[in-house]
């Protein structure tokens, strides 16, 4: 009997999306199914490049369409995806950045524990997996990205007077640092700098982006908090060392998002444990073990995973070369690789369950 188009979507019905837990033809992954004699080729849109689910998915579209329509089958799946989009209503101005399908905020309550590091190798490696992606530097009194990317210059403005991004590896960036001198910054007041983030991210000329991603300035005080609220958010998720200071922060940060109904994606943990590179098998938890870990499961958000302190990461964010793009092997490269997808994964969760028209509460999970 010839294989008909229904036959591959009744079979497709029974292979269910694990995040979202419906099956791809009621999320409308599928599309552009062609069939010739026994060649079954599809398309399947997941909802991230960076699905971590992406090879599972593969084979369950080719066991399902093998074992339920035709054993001979050659079944092709052509994986490929539409990132999803979401706002928190009532909440920033519905028409900033209205081309930019997600904005991430990465925030911390206290300095130095990673945040512009996690935000960097966070937007180089959602980039790599083929997302349009943007990371801005919301940080004006002390700035990473012109160093962590090795960029000087100021950006152009267009014939629309709008900024143009400066790029490089793969992502549109922009910093405080580019336009403001750091001996003019010191003087600059949280109102200003509230207002001049707002200007500097509806007067840049984005494009499209799948993924903008914000780096907040330390801490939970007013600047962070005006910014949250005058900026559409999707989700934040926040970083934090296993020591008891950094927790206590992390924990006003939590609830810092949840007084403006901005989610919390989850939590980080960086600089979670050392192993020396010549005693590859050793774990030495310099900051102490698994303190954001347990702190996401008493706030009952998401924990995202673990960076270790490693020297090559540091030096690279010295140097202007993200980690993720100079050696894919370093242990925190690989951290942050299986970060990314964690943070897409649950930007694409979100996106799904939560009601668009409904004011966004925080999720707790
Ligand atoms: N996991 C890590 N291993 C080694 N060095 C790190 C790690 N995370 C951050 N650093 C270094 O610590 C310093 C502070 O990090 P940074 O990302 O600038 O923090 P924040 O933005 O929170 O102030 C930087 O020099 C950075 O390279
Ligand atoms: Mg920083």
């Amino acid at each position: 009997m010839a294989i008909t188009h229904e036959d591959v979507l009744d079979a497709l019905r029974n292979v269910i999306d694990p995040d979202l837990g419906k099956d791809l033809v009621s999320l409308n992954m599928i599309e552009d199914i062609k069939i010739d004699g026994k060649n079954v080729s599809f398309t399947v849109n997941l909802t991230t490049p960076a699905c971590p689910m992406k090879a599972e998915i593969e084979r369950a579209c080719i066991n399902a369409v093998k074992h339920l329509v035709d054993e001979e089958a050659v079944v092709t799946p052509n994986m490929s995806s539409k990132v999803t989009k979401s706002r928190a209503e009532g909440q920033g101005d519905q028409n900033l950045l209205k081309d930019v399908k997600n904005v991430i905020a990465v925030a911390s309550g206290k300095g130095g524990v990673g945040k512009s590091t996690v935000s960097v190798n966070l937007a180089v490696a959602l980039a790599q997996t083929g997302a349009k992606v943007g990371l801005v530097d919301t940080d004006i009194y002390g700035p990473s990205i012109p160093t962590m990317f090795d960029i000087h210059e100021r950006p152009n403005i267009n014939t629309q007077r709008k900024l143009v991004p400066l790029e490089k590896y793969g992502v549109k960036l922009l910093s405080m640092g580019f336009l403001v001198k750091q001996d003019e910054a010191v003087v600059w007041r949280g109102p200003m700098v509230s207002s001049a983030v707002k200007q500097f991210l509806s007067e840049t000329d984005w494009g499209e982006l799948d993924y903008l991603i914000l780096d907040l300035p330390p801490g939970t005080g007013d600047i962070q908090l005006t910014i949250v609220q005058s900026v559409p958010l999707t989700a934040a998720v926040i970083v934090s060392t296993p020591q008891t200071v950094a927790l206590d922060d992390a924990r006003k940060g939590v609830a810092m998002f949840g007084k403006v109904n901005v989610p919390v994606l989850g939590i980080i943990e960086n600089m979670a444990y050392f192993t020396p590179p010549d005693l590859p098998d050793k774990k030495y938890h310099i900051f102490g073990k698994d303190g954001a870990k347990n702190l996401a499961e008493k706030m009952g958000v998401p924990f995202l995973g673990e960076v270790p302190i490693e020297q090559q990461l540091r030096e690279g964010g010295d140097s202007g070369k993200p980690i993720v793009v100079e050696d894919s092997t370093a242990l925190s490269s690989k951290a942050f690789t299986e970060l990314s997808q964690r943070v897409a994964q649950q930007v694409a969760i979100r996106n799904a369950t939560a009601e668009p028209t409904e004011k966004v509460e925080i999720q707790y999970r």
